[in-house]
């Protein structure tokens, strides 16, 4: 093992860890001190996870990290009856983390050209050290029907981490014995940033959701404890460097940060909201930070999917939210509603799937705004709670129950009541931008609530419609999570999405008498609590 003298060349240092020809992310930085990597003994790749590339029936990465530099990180990629044939080389991305000066170094190996609805296996490794391996299914092509899940808000289950809780490890398992085609994590990942030692609390997040995500893919959005002081111009090098998602041709500072994928008849939009949300949740202030850039490219990556026949469902993944009913937590942000939610209504957004306040919520389908209000108050468009129209309006999800030591279930407003931040003032005592709220009556968008349970997640089954221009449903369940690692999720309300397919051209036609009914409820959890 060899100790640099001074500070390497880009070339050196490349060729000296046995990385040449291999490309460094931009704004990276050579470590302060390094080693030469070993061959004999060098240490095992950890922390394997996947992550879907634009076509998510033809494109995979799989990302891990080494505790220090390997030789030729690779990956193997076979099927499960024909063995391991094909080797694809890994990029390795760094970043030194702001705080402890400590390297974190990730790898990254790009599966391209794979064949949809197919099963793969896998394993990672490089020169003298064990391989790891998974495998996946690639999305389908077309009108298929498949499962995918959501919450936010997870920690670890390593006590020491942020606020780390064991609901954290227990609803890893319960989403997995679902085996969905991928996860969605609606962002506050693993608060690093709040948690001692920065770099351990994400190890033990990846090394917690290794035991699914090394089997599909678990697509995150950035939530606001994803900025990390002095990680990065904006604070989220870490969240950048840690996943390879898929290109949304953004500037090299801001890729990763929102992205768009393909998953059958449903396209998946993940955003980024610290860079339109009022209130001031992260390390650092980053309001405005995009410059307008993501907002142009939701509108154009929104209206490409309603111009397309082969996409009938538009998902948006998010962190911070538009509704919630809590009295004690975050609120809702006008932020939100001012720059997205308008979008959302004029390129018909079936169901956005959010994070940040620690609960479950769900609105009746909404479009516009209830009247000219400081709040920009939004207009509930029905009231059914077993099948929901979504192309009368979208339908937001809370799923902020993920596993965290602080949930927000005991904090919602009884009655339904709304707090919305509408803009902020001077820095208070906390160093922070003092929120200004609004208050407004909820009772007219708020569907459902979970006032009884602090844990859970949510699934959706897509069922595709049977012809051109028939109905496609998308069947969620809201599962409770069980206190436990082999136990099943307890299901607490199932409800129907459905709009009419786009490949006939008649997407706004109203669902008609082939809706068929299945069972919600209006409140969800303990009536007597919320009396
Ligand atoms: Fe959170
Ligand atoms: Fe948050």
């Amino acid at each position: 093992m060899g100790w640099a003298k001074r500070q390497p060349t880009r070339r050196e240092f490349l060729r000296q860890v046995g990385l040449a020809g291999v490309t460094i992310a931009t704004g990276a930085r050579a470590p302060a001190i390094w080693r030469r990597p070993r061959h004999a003994g060098a240490p095992r790749p950890a922390q394997l996870h996947l992550q879907f590339g634009t076509d998510a029936a033809r494109e995979m990465v799989a990302s891990w990290t080494t505790p220090e530099a390997v030789s030729r990180p690779r990956l193997r990629l076979g099927t499960p009856a024909g063995g391991m044939g094909t080797t694809v080389p890994a990029e390795t991305r760094t970043y030194i983390d702001g705080l402890s000066g400590t390297e974190v170094l990730t790898h990254h190996a790009t599966m391209q050209r794979l064949e949809p609805g197919t099963a793969y296996v896998y394993e990672v490794l490089h020169d003298g050290g064990a391989a790891i391996a998974g495998d996946f299914v690639t999305a389908p092509a077309g009108r298929t029907p498949f499962r995918f899940t959501s919450f936010g808000d997870q920690s670890t289950p390593v006590p020491g981490d942020g606020i780390a809780s064991p609901w954290a490890g227990y609803v890893v398992d319960q989403v997995e014995r679902l085996q969905p085609l991928f996860h969605l994590l609606n962002g506050d990942l693993c608060y690093a940033n709040v948690s001692a030692d920065r770099v351990a609390a994400w190890t033990h997040f990846f090394e917690n959701d290794s035991r699914s995500a090394r089997h599909r893919p678990w697509m995150p959005a950035a939530g606001n404890h994803e900025n990390e002081r002095g990680n990065g111009p904006i604070g989220y090098r870490a969240y950048q460097t840690r996943f390879t998602l898929p290109d949304s041709g953004a500037e090299p500072e801001l890729r990763g940060l929102w992205y768009a994928f393909t998953a059958g008849s449903v396209r998946v939009v993940s955003l980024a909201n610290d860079d339109v949300c009022y209130q001031d949740g992260g390390d650092t202030y980053v309001r405005g930070y995009s410059g307008g850039a993501q907002r142009a490219w939701l509108e154009r990556t929104l209206a490409a999917a309603r111009a397309d026949p082969a996409i009938d469902w538009v998902v948006v993944c998010m962190h911070q939210t538009a509704i919630s009913s809590a009295r004690d937590a975050n609120g809702c942000d006008r932020g939100i509603r001012e720059t997205f939610v308008p979008l959302f209504d004029r390129y018909g957004v079936d169901v956005v799937v959010c994070g940040h306040e620690h609960h479950y919520e769900r609105s009746h389908p909404l479009r516009g705004v209830e009247r000219r209000s400081e709040t920009l108050q939004p207009r509930a468009v029905g009231t059914r709670m077993d099948v929901i129209d979504t192309s009368a309006g979208t339908v937001h999800l809370v799923l902020g129950a993920g596993g965290t030591a602080l949930p927000t279930n005991a904090g919602l407003w009884v009655p339904a009541r709304a707090r919305v931040i509408v803009g902020v003032g001077d820095r208070g005592a906390n160093g922070r931008l003092q929120p200004r709220y609004v208050e407004e009556d909820a009772a007219a968008w708020s569907a459902a609530r979970d006032l009884t349970h602090s844990y859970g997640f949510a699934a959706f089954d897509v069922e595709p419609g049977n012809a051109p221009g028939a109905l496609t449903r998308l069947e969620v369940t809201y599962y409770n999570t069980a206190p436990s690692h082999t136990e099943p999720a307890v299901p607490l309300e199932r409800f129907a999405l459905v709009r009419r397919r786009s490949d006939a051209g008649i997407a706004s036609i109203a669902p008609g008498p082939d809706v068929a009914p299945c069972d919600a409820r209006k409140t969800v959890g303990s009536a007597a609590r919320a009396a």
